[in-house]
């Protein structure tokens, strides 16, 4: 089967090179969703100058293989298998796709790991007044400031984890029973939730006898949170628990190709899990609030974000504005009654979470492309590093 598809796609290759193809609309089409599938034939393609007049072509400027570039895979593949509404977008590196005028591309895309060590020099020398260019960074704010002011008036789009992005790149998006996507958001409303009466979950709940779990693998952040864990295990001791920390920077070890156990042992044994973020930013909230639901357990979070934007109340424990001692009485006083640590999970009968990154993400950017209503927020971006920098990192 795949070698009759290999062999098609070749003869339609071969006769777009020899300039004898009908193009039929449809065949037109299987070779434009083919080339988005197997780069193999894009150069082919590309040199057969039958490029689709509506593609919206996008370079990634330097850092493909960090997230959330690396969500984009090359060509138009990623769109296609992710069943965008808007498929029509092609991914590049290479910055001589267009014989080396990068202006004729419509967005270039800049990682914002990577650019904050980038002279005038390395970037862009031309740039063309329909072309976005646009800051992409997952990472926070407070780790990756970007400091030099010709980054003023230079990005017409961001995509980033603040809500407040062009295009919001979420770790986690909240949908209603309907399935609409609804969080996390500014001013986010959430419903009424009342009392959730769950034997089954009372139940699996009484079988957790353990505190707190937490898996880690940079010890040293700038948020301190290693301190904080260190203190709160501390202050659990009095009461007869603790907190695992399991990888590089505690006892307990997971390595990798045990992670699963390690994981059902989480969800087994463990009431709570520390979803502490490596520092502090608005709306810097990642994954690991995903781990600690994922595996049933209640996150503990700590970071600089209003997590009410996030979660609804009563489903986490935030310990950014408490001391290790006040939390730990807390989570003693939660573990005590099963009734009461059940209703933190109350909340998925009313809502549903996900990880919008491998799917949600990656057709927002082709939609993105193309709104043609979309503008830039001019006054934002002519003060980019008011808007980032938010930390005072900058010298
Ligand atoms: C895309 O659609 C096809 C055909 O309808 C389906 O088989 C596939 O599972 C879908 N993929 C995703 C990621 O939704
Ligand atoms: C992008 O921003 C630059 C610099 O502010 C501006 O000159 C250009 O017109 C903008 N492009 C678009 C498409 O908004
Ligand atoms: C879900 O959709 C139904 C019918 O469209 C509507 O009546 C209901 O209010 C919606 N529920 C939520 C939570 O939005
Ligand atoms: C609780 O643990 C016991 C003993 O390990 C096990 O038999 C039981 O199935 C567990 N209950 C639930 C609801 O997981």
């Amino acid at each position: 089967m795949i070698t009759f598809i290999v062999f098609t796609l070749s003869m339609i290759c071969i006769q777009f090179v020899n300039n004898s193809f009908i193009e039929s609309d449809s065949l037109v089409q299987e070779v434009i969703e083919n080339v988005g599938r197997d780069l193999r034939y894009a150069d082919i393609y590309r040199r057969a100058d039958k490029l689709s007049k509506n593609l919206k072509y996008m370079l990634i400027w330097s850092g493909a293989e960090d997230a959330p570039l690396s969500y984009f895979g090359g060509g138009q593949r990623k769109f296609l298998e992710k069943n965008c509404t808007n498929i029509n977008c092609y991914v590049t590196t290479d910055r001589n796709f267009f014989n080396g005028d990068t202006t004729k591309f419509h967005a270039i895309a800049f990682n914002g790991r990577t650019i904050t060590t980038m002279g005038k020099s390395q970037l862009p020398k031309r740039r063309s007044h329909h072309q976005k260019f646009i800051y992409f960074n997952m990472e926070s704010a407070d780790n990756y400031p970007l400091c030099s002011a010709y980054f003023d008036d230079f990005f017409n789009w961001t995509a980033t984890y603040r809500l407040d992005s062009d295009i919001p790149l979420t770790y986690i998006q909240i949908r209603d029973n309907n399935g609409t996507v609804v969080g996390p958001k500014k001013d986010m409303k959430w419903v009424d939730m009342g009392f959730l009466e769950d034997e089954e979950l009372e139940l699996r709940m009484q079988n957790k006898t353990k505190a707190v779990a937490w898996f880690v693998s940079h010890c040293k952040t700038r948020s301190k949170r290693k301190d904080y864990a260190i203190q709160l295990k501390k202050a659990l001791y009095s009461f007869g628990f603790s907190v695992d920390i399991y990888g590089k920077c505690g006892p307990f070890k997971c390595p990798r190709h045990k992670e699963e156990t390690c994981f059902s042992l989480l969800e087994r044994d463990y009431a709570f899990y520390l979803s502490f973020e490596n520092s502090f930013a608005e709306d810097y909230v990642t994954e690991k609030i995903l781990t600690a639901l994922q595996h049933t357990t209640v996150p503990i979070v700590r970071g600089g974000a209003d997590y009410s934007r996030f979660l609804p109340p009563g489903s986490y424990v935030d310990a950014t504005k408490v001391t290790p001692n006040v939390l730990a009485s807390e989570i003693v006083h939660i573990m005590m009654n099963t009734k009461y640590y059940s209703q933190f999970f109350r909340w998925w009968s009313h809502y549903s979470y996900r990880d919008p990154s491998q799917s949600d993400h990656i057709c927002a950017l082709c939609d993105a492309l193309n709104d043609e209503s979309k503008r830039a927020k001019t006054s934002t971006y002519k003060n980019f590093r008011k808007w980032w920098n938010t930390n005072n990192r900058c010298k």
